[in-house]
């Protein structure tokens, strides 16, 4: 160990299929009795989460349902943390993907604020948007993922954003931010169908990628992200060539999807997600569209620059994966077909901006605008 490091707080992780019926259990250790549960519609309708809503009542607690059905922005997380706030001694619960996670991990902080007699909006605390540092404190939250996808279960912010050309896609982020406890149960992720599955899933394989040939990786969570982003990346890969799940494949996208959190959290991330954020401010497009699109393309031009560091990292992963890395992330990349960019709405005047000022971020290696460039015209 040669280098210092950080590392972020984390959560409470309880994990396992059918952890969720054990959800009661960790409620009493927080000492609370009402609960604000924020879930989109279609996982609100769900038998096992209705199950859970009917045993928590049996068990004592009191719950409202809020039900957030779109990505966050501005005015969404502001309501539902209005209605929060009108419950006294509440905890949060976000059971959904990322979007009701990110939604319900804002909602918490706002709603503090609001409790506390401060007149506020999640948008005066985001980065590079408002002129409030983000305060400190949230209500109690604990997150339950239903997709395999941003790690937010996992991770100190939340993604807000505005679509449009004075858009922006920016996050709420403190390290307090980190949910109390994250339940992840792979059994939820049952009822997910392939065409959400696969980019979701190559969201968290591109944050843990990332993360591992991060110029700010750390040999302790290198540790954990080396194993988890081989299973991940294998289950995945089976999955999409069988169309079949597995108990035991869907516990490597689960935990594969939590530790990205984590490996994003302490050690940052590339190109892929620097593209990401600004592109999902422009148009309407889904976050892990753009990283299914990229994880393949970038990698291949990052290689190409050589720097040996990168090159040592992914050789791992030709062990790990048992092939040529750069073929497994283009073949795995190619069975997730994705419309062209032009079908979401862009422009070759925006990717040309796009290409002229997208940072390295954490990238080993510096990429140039005509590399971005054309990498972008080639998805065009
Ligand atoms: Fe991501």
């Amino acid at each position: 160990v040669e280098n210092s490091f950080r590392v972020q707080r984390q959560p409470q992780l309880v994990f396992g299929h059918n952890t969720i019926r054990e959800l009661a259990t960790y409620l009493h250790t927080l000492g609370t009795s009402h609960l604000c549960v924020v879930a989109s519609k279609s996982v609100a309708s769900l038998e096992v989460v209705n199950t859970l809503l009917s045993s928590l009542r049996k068990e004592g607690f009191e719950y409202e349902l809020m039900i957030h059905t779109q990505e966050p922005n501005v005015s969404s997380v502001d309501t539902i943390a209005q209605n929060i706030a009108t419950y006294e001694e509440t905890t949060v619960i976000g059971i959904g993907g990322g979007s009701v996670l990110d939604t319900a991990k804002a909602a918490s902080v706002v709603a503090y604020q609001l409790q506390k007699g401060n007149t506020c909006s999640v948008k005066d605390f985001l980065e590079g948007v408002g002129d409030t540092p983000p305060p400190s404190q949230r209500l109690p939250l604990i997150l339950i993922p239903t997709t395999a996808g941003t790690g937010s279960e996992s991770t100190n912010n939340a993604v807000i954003s505005e679509v449009g050309p004075q858009g922006f896609k920016k996050s709420l982020r403190h390290d307090s931010y980190v949910a109390d406890i994250a339940l992840v149960d792979p059994s939820l992720l049952a009822s997910l169908d392939l065409s959400m599955l696969g980019p979701t899933a190559l969201d968290a394989l591109t944050q843990n990628l990332e993360a591992y040939t991060s110029q700010r990786a750390s040999p302790y969570i290198s540790s954990l992200v080396y194993t988890a982003l081989v299973n991940h990346a294998l289950s995945l890969k089976e999955i999409l060539e069988t169309g079949i799940t597995t108990p035991s494949s869907l516990s490597h996208l689960a935990y594969g999807a939590y530790i990205s959190g984590i490996a994003i959290t302490s050690c940052g991330l590339g190109y892929v997600h620097a593209l990401a954020g600004p592109m999902g401010a422009l148009h309407p497009i889904n976050h892990s569209h753009v990283c299914s699109m990229l994880i393949s393309p970038i990698n291949n031009a990052l290689r190409e620059k050589g720097d040996s560091r990168y090159l040592e990292l992914m050789n791992t992963l030709e062990k790990g994966w048992g092939e040529d890395p750069f073929l497994f992330l283009e073949h795995l990349t190619q069975k997730v077909v994705l419309p062209p960019l032009k079908e979401y709405g862009f422009t070759l005047a925006e990717l040309d901006h796009l290409s002229d000022s997208t940072p390295q971020r954490d990238s080993l290696s510096e990429l140039s605008p005509h590399t971005l460039r054309s990498i972008l015209y080639d998805l065009y």
